[in-house]
């Protein structure tokens, strides 16, 4: 076994493979349709009469409006519940599995569903989103799992852009859906485009009750048969053909080799600590990457962009946030190409670059001129263009890295933070926004791209020094190649050998050691 047999260990790609890592892709359109359907619906005349309170015509044209508490609580709500539902998600799916939880997760989002359908106040339309928020926490945190474990590497980038682009197709959905019920005068005008909901959850269960469980899933459970099955099937080979036996061997040996150094469980997570290749800082930089992915504005954009654009003037407030959902579809498939060729490192420092030009242009063309035609017509192009350097880079990206930077103990508490990390932002920034940019608030308007340009800054300086090239290796290979570089150098590191051969050489060492024990000081 030499250094090819490290470039080896996987077999072909199959249409098959392809076929069911696209088909795991399809909890994107629930989480995106989930979490973008709000922003149409409160825009609603007749969910403005139903959920909000009188107002004068001069503040609102239907004479209903909510309150900015109620509307930062209706947003945002989802998120915190998709925060919890993605922590406790993480331990559950070390314990049932990842398809397991994928399919309860569906469960509990149609109890959450049901009640917001069935909601006539805020009341209770509340807990419907906390509930179907937890689902989807369940959905989002461990289908990125699932699908980096089970998609081949060499495809595995260009699989998980797969499901940021099912996210970016859910959003637009549901905003081509409100768009067409919003003048529904009864309850139908909302009622409709929850219930659409239900579609996403029913045909993502029934698929994955189909398809294999993770083959790193029954490794870390101890049964490698189970996992020998699983393996075949996702690689479309058969049971004892020499790639399922390598990977196989790759997967094992890693696994017996990260139960050697580390422990398991959540205090698991902090074992290594800072150290390159310490759980800590994976967990970090997961956490981090999440983070920064919010920060980069864009949900100020897929939540409030409707009330944005009409309070800065414009006629054609949902008509232009729609043509937003759609540049956002169009440019994400950009990325299954970039992301394996220049790298996720690469994308996500300048993604962050492009983004934060656009977003100061905007900030400062809005602020010096917010009601003038031609600055207007400037910046809608600007904020299309940032959304997409958003939707080519950091969506895709961020979602990518932390598929790939956990070593198999910690792989899925490790995600789950990580997401859970991405929703308590989205959280965060649901909840702020409207008391920043609402015109009886904070008032912001336009200067608001002023703190998303900033943050922005900062991802570009995260991504510089904290962000590791992780194209082209196995999960195992990641795990070597954190422990042998910096972020900085990561790009030019080859895998030199696999870890059945480590693992190899270190048992005929240990054996050495043990016959002969006299002879290793000589
Ligand atoms: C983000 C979401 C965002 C979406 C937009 C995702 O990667 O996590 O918060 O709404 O991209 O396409």
């Amino acid at each position: 076994m030499g250094p090819s047999n490290a470039d080896r260990i996987e077999a072909p790609v199959t249409v098959k493979a392809y076929m069911m890592c696209g088909f795991a892709a399809f909890a994107g359109i629930l989480f995106g349709y989930d979490s973008g359907y709000i922003s149409g619906v409160l825009g609603m005349a007749f969910f403005k009469k139903e959920f909000g309170h009188p107002v004068p015509t001069s503040i609102d044209e239907t004479g209903f409006l909510y309150s900015t508490s109620n509307k930062s609580l209706i947003v945002s709500i989802l998120s915190a519940g998709t925060f919890f539902g993605a922590l406790f998600a993480g331990a559950l799916a070390d314990w049932i599995g990842r398809r397991m939880t994928i399919i309860i997760g569906c469960i509990v989002f149609s109890v959450g569903v049901i009640l917001q359908v069935a909601s006539t106040s805020v009341g209770l339309l509340v807990p419907g989103r906390l509930i179907a928020g937890v689902g989807v926490g369940f959905v989002s945190a461990i289908n990125i799992l699932y699908m980096s474990e089970v998609a081949p590497r060499k495809v595995r980038g260009a699989i998980v852009s797969g499901y940021q682009f099912a996210i970016t197709i859910g959003i637009m959905l549901a905003s081509i859906v409100t768009n067409a019920t919003q003048h529904r005068n009864n309850a139908s005008s909302y009622r409709i485009a929850m219930a659409i909901q239900f579609v996403w959850a029913f045909i993502l269960a029934v698929g994955l009750f189909l398809l294999p469980e993770s083959p790193r899933y029954f490794v870390k459970k101890g049964q490698v048969d189970a996992a020998t099955d699983a393996l075949a099937r996702v690689r479309g080979q058969p049971r004892d053909s020499a790639y399922i036996q390598d990977e196989l061997a790759e997967i094992l040996a890693n696994y017996q080799y990260e139960m050697e150094i580390g422990e398991v469980g959540w205090i698991g997570l902090l074992s290594g600590g800072w150290s390159p290749a310490g759980n800590f800082r994976k967990v970090v930089l997961g956490a981090l990457l999440q983070m920064m992915q919010q920060w980069t504005g864009v949900n100020f954009i897929f939540y409030y962009s409707t009330t944005y654009f009409q309070q800065i003037g414009l006629k054609n407030a949902f008509l232009i946030s729609m043509i937003t959902t759609i540049v956002n579809v169009c440019s994400t498939p950009i990325s299954f190409y970039t992301i394996e060729k220049f790298g996720r490192r690469t994308l996500l420092i300048y993604g962050a670059i492009g983004m934060l030009v656009c977003e100061f242009i905007v900030a400062i063309v809005g602020t010096a001129d917010p009601k003038g035609h031609s600055a207007q017509g400037a910046l809608i192009a600007f904020v299309c263009i940032y959304i997409f350097f958003f939707a080519s880079t950091w969506g895709p990206g961020a979602w990518v890295v932390i598929g790939e930077i956990f070593p198999l103990p910690i792989r899925s508490k490790g995600v789950a933070v990580s997401t859970a990390s991405n929703w308590f932002w989205n959280c965060i920034i649901g909840i702020i926004t409207p008391y920043m940019v609402d015109k009886d608030q904070g008032n912001l308007g336009s200067k608001v791209f002023f703190i998303w340009g900033a943050l922005c800054t900062a991802c570009v300086i995260f991504a510089y020094f904290m962000v590791p090239e992780t194209k082209g290796l196995t999960l195992e290979q990641v795990d070597k190649m954190l422990e042998e570089t910096t972020p900085r150098t990561s790009a030019k590191w080859r895998p030199h050998e696999t870890y059945a051969t480590a693992m190899e050489k270190h048992s005929e060492a240990a054996t050495v050691e043990h016959v002969e024990p006299k002879s290793a000081g000589v």
